[in-house]
C-alpha cells in the first residue's frame, strides 16, 4: 500500500539523516558504512517505484543533480569577507589593543577557533531545507553549486529545528586520509595528483558532474549564521546552537577571556595541528559578542573583530634539478627553479619561481644547489637561501640569457625594473600566454581554448594572433591531435558569443600592460569607443581618476604602435564589441544625481561603487561642492563628510548605501 511505502520512505530519511548527524555532528556513528549503506539502498529501492513519494531531503539526492556546463552566479549579502592575518605575538597583543580600545570600558570576551585550510561556502536553507550553496568567489559574487554541495554528507539537507530561514557559511575541507586516497586513486588513473587538501577541495567543488564529487570525501563545519529569527547574542553559543541544528563545527573552540588565554590556544595547536586528521594554518581569534561585532564593524577586506594568527611558514630542504626561464604574456621573462620533489606544509613542491636576475644575484643561487624553501601564508613556495656548505665544487654561476629562450630574439633590460623582457612581437610563448589571457574566464570567456589547443594553434602556425581565431573552422580544428569534432564546436561556439562581451571585456583581453579589469572598464566608460582612445593622448589618459603615469604610458604605447592598430581593425572585422554600450537610462535612486563617494566601504572598491552608480544613472564627482546632491560615506571619512554636513547635503553610510542598489536592483 503506497501510504504503508510513504511511512517507511519517511522513516528511512529520518533514520539516515541520524546517522549522519551522529557521524559528523557529534562523532558517535552507532551503525557501520556498510550498515548505512545497506539502508541507503533500501531507500533508493522504494523511491526508484514511487518516484511521487521522493522527499527533498532524502539522503538519496545528493549524488542526483545533472551535470551543468557553468556555475550561475551567486550574489553574497552581505559580502563574504576574509580575516586579516597576523603571524606573531606582537601582531596579536596590537588586535587586542585595538579591540579594547574601540569596546573602551566595556567587558570583552574572546573565541578561539583552529583556522580550517579549505574554502569557504556559503548555505541557504528555506524552511529549514537546503536550497543554494555558493562559493566565495571574489567575496562579492560566487559559483552556486548546490548540486555539489548536496554530495557533502556532512552538509545537512535539513535541518534539525523546524521553520528555520538561515544563511549559514563555514569551509568545506577534505581529511589527510581522504585526500591521500584521492591522491591514490588518480595516480592509478594516470591522472595528476592535487598538491594539497585545499586545491582538492577546490577542485571537487568545480566539478561539473555532482556524481563524480561524490566519492570525493568533502566535509563542512560552521564559522557563521545569519537568521531571520533571533539567535543567541554570543558567537560562541550560536555555534552550539548549529550542533543542535545538525550542522557540524569544529569542536576544538574555546572561549578565551584574555590575551593570554590565546597565546595559550595558538600553542597548542601549533604543536597538535600534526596530529590532527586535517589541516590547519593558524587559529581564528573573534570577539565573542555579536553585537560588538556587530557595532566594530569591517574594513574593505575584513571584520575588524576577527583576526587569524598564522602558523610559522613550513620549511623544507631540496635540490635545484634545472633553473627554466619562463616567458610571460608580456614578455617579460621569469626564472623557475625546478626542484626535486618534496614535501613541505602538506604539498609536494615541484617549482618555485626565482622572481628575476637580480633576485638570483643576491641571493647567488645555481642549479644543483641544495636550498631551503619556505611556504608562508600563500601558496606559493619560495627559495629562502643557499645551503652553501653543499654546493658541489664544479658548481656555476647562473647567468641570465643576453636572448629570449623561446624566440632567440635579444632581451631588453627596462631600467625602472627589475624584469627582463623580449620585445619581439612574433614570440610564440608571448603569443601562447595572450592567447591564454584572451581566451580567460574575466577576459573574453572562450570555452574550449585551453593551453593544449593554443600549443597547436601556434605551433602550426595557424594562428599568429588573437585575430586569427575567428579565421578558425571546422575542419581546421578537427584535424589537430586529441581534439573531436564536439570540442571543436564547442570552441566556435565560445569564440561566438565572445563577440557579444561588452567593450571593456575586449579591452582588458587585449593584455595590455597593467590594464586591468577595473581599469579597463574605466576606459570604456570614459572614451566609450575605440577610435576616441586610440585618439587619446598620455595627458589625457593621466587625467582619469585612476590611472597613474604609467598605466597611461603603456596604454598609450600600446595603441599607438602599428601592430595594434591592424590587430584591432581585424577585431573589428571579426566583429568584437568595440563600442561602449551605455546601460539604458534607469529610473533610481541614484538616477541624475550628482554623487560623492568618501571612505572606505567594505563592499566594494571605490571604482566598482562609482561604476554601479552610473550604471544606475548618478554620475560621480571626486569633491563636495553645492552641485552635490549626495555622499556616499564609508568608513574613516573625514574632510569630504564634514564640508557636506555643513552645506546640509543627504549623507548616507553603507548599509543605506547597499539597501538603495538593492531596492534599485543592481545586486
Ligand atoms: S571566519 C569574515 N573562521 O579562512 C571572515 N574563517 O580569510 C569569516 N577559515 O575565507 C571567516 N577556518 O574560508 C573563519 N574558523 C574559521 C575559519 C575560517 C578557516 C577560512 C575562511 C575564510 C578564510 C579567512
Amino acid at each position: 500500500m503506497a501510504s504503508n511505502e510513504a511511512e517507511r520512505i519517511a522513516a528511512l530519511v529520518v533514520e539516515l539523516n541520524e546517522h549522519n548527524y551522529r557521524y559528523y555532528v557529534l562523532a558517535e556513528p552507532n551503525i557501520g558504512d556498510q550498515e548505512y549503506d545497506e539502508l541507503l539502498n533500501k531507500l533508493a529501492v522504494l523511491e526508484e517505484n514511487h518516484a511521487d513519494l521522493r522527499q527533498a531531503d532524502s539522503p538519496t539526492q545528493r549524488v542526483g543533480g545533472e551535470p551543468t556546463n557553468e556555475f550561475p552566479t551567486a550574489i553574497h549579502s552581505p559580502p563574504m569577507l576574509s580575516l586579516d592575518n597576523s603571524y606573531s605575538r606582537d601582531d596579536l597583543a596590537a588586535f587586542d589593543k585595538r579591540v579594547r580600545e574601540q569596546l573602551e570600558g566595556e567587558s570583552l570576551t574572546y573565541v578561539c577557533e583552529l583556522k580550517i585550510d579549505g574554502v569557504a561556502l556559503s548555505l541557504r536553507y528555506v524552511d529549514s531545507v537546503l536550497v543554494a550553496a555558493a562559493t566565495r568567489g571574489n567575496g562579492m559574487e560566487g559559483d552556486e553549486i548546490t548540486s555539489n554541495a548536496r554530495t557533502i554528507r556532512s552538509i545537512p539537507l535539513r535541518l534539525r529545528k523546524e521553520g528555520l530561514n538561515c544563511e549559514v557559511r563555514g569551509e568545506v575541507y577534505m581529511e589527510l586520509g581522504d585526500f591521500n586516497q584521492t591522491n591514490e586513486g588518480r595516480k592509478l588513473q594516470g591522472k595528476t595528483v592535487f598538491a594539497n587538501p585545499r586545491n582538492a577541495t577546490a577542485g571537487a567543488l568545480k566539478l561539473q558532474d555532482p556524481k563524480m564529487l561524490a566519492d570525493r570525501k568533502l566535509r563542512f563545519f560552521g564559522y557563521w549564521v545569519h537568521a531571520d529569527t533571533a539567535l543567541p547574542p554570543a558567537h560562541f553559543d550560536r555555534l552550539a546552537l548549529f550542533r543542535q541544528w545538525g550542522v557540524p563545527t569544529n569542536t576544538y573552540t574555546e572561549r578565551c577571556a584574555n590575551l593570554n588565554d590565546l597565546f595559550r590556544f595558538f600553542e597548542r595547536f601549533e604543536d597538535e595541528r600534526d596530529r590532527l586528521p586535517y589541516e590547519i594554518d593558524g587559529i581564528v581569534v573573534k570577539v565573542d559578542s555579536t553585537d560588538q561585532q556587530q557595532r566594530m564593524g569591517s574594513t574593505a577586506k575584513s571584520p575588524r573583530s576577527a583576526i587569524a594568527l598564522k602558523f610559522k611558514a613550513k620549511r623544507a630542504t631540496t635540490k635545484i634539478v634545472d633553473i627554466q626561464l619562463q616567458v610571460g604574456r608580456t614578455g617579460t621573462i621569469t626564472p623557475v627553479a625546478i626542484l626535486q620533489p618534496v614535501l613541505l606544509g602538506g604539498s609536494t613542491i615541484r617549482r618555485a619561481t626565482l622572481h628575476n636576475e637580480d633576485e638570483i644575484k643576491r641571493k647567488d643561487i645555481r642549479t644543483d644547489d641544495m636550498v631551503v624553501l619556505e611556504k608562508g601564508g600563500d601558496v606559493i613556495p619560495k627559495v629562502v637561501s643557499v645551503e652553501l656548505d653543499q654546493r658541489p665544487v664544479e658548481s656555476e654561476l647562473f647567468v641570465f640569457p643576453s636572448t629570449c629562450p623561446a624566440c632567440g630574439a635579444e632581451v631588453v633590460r627596462d631600467p625602472d625594473e627589475a624584469a627582463i623582457r623580449c620585445e619581439n612581437p612574433a614570440c610564440t610563448a608571448q603569443l601562447k600566454r595572450r592567447l591564454q589571457h584572451f581566451a580567460a574566464r574575466n577576459a573574453l570567456d572562450i570555452d574550449g581554448l585551453g593551453p593544449a589547443v593554443i600549443e597547436q594553434l601556434v605551433e602550426r602556425k595557424l594562428v599568429h594572433d588573437v585575430s586569427d581565431l575567428y579565421e578558425l573552422d571546422l575542419a581546421t580544428l578537427t584535424d589537430l591531435e586529441h581534439f573531436g569534432e564536439k570540442s571543436a564546436r564547442n570552441l566556435l561556439a565560445g569564440l561566438g558569443s565572445s563577440r557579444d562581451k561588452p567593450f571593456d571585456r575586449v579591452l582588458f583581453a587585449l593584455g595590455i600592460r597593467h590594464v586591468g579589469s577595473t581599469v579597463a572598464r574605466t576606459l570604456a566608460s570614459k572614451f566609450l569607443n575605440l577610435e576616441a582612445l586610440k585618439a587619446a593622448s598620455v595627458e589625457e589618459l593621466e587625467d582619469i581618476d585612476q590611472i597613474g603615469p604609467t598605466i597611461a604610458r603603456t596604454t598609450h604605447g600600446f595603441f599607438t604602435t602599428t601592430e595594434t592598430v591592424a590587430l584591432l581593425e581585424k577585431l573589428r572585422a571579426a566583429g568584437l564589441r568595440l563600442e561602449h554600450e551605455p546601460t539604458e537610462p534607469v529610473d533610481s535612486y541614484f538616477s541624475d544625481k550628482m554623487i560623492v563617494l568618501t571612505g572606505t566601504l567594505a563592499a566594494y572598491s571605490r571604482s566598482d561603487a562609482g561604476t554601479l552608480i552610473q550604471e544606475l544613472g548618478g554620475r560621480i564627482a571626486s569633491s563636495v561642492g553645492f552641485k552635490t546632491d549626495l555622499v556616499v560615506a564609508g568608513d574613516g571619512a573625514g574632510s569630504k563628510l564634514d564640508k557636506a554636513k555643513k552645506l546640509g547635503i543627504p549623507v548616507i553610510v553603507e548599509d543605506e548605501f547597499v539597501e538603495y542598489l538593492r531596492q534599485s536592483g543592481a545586486i
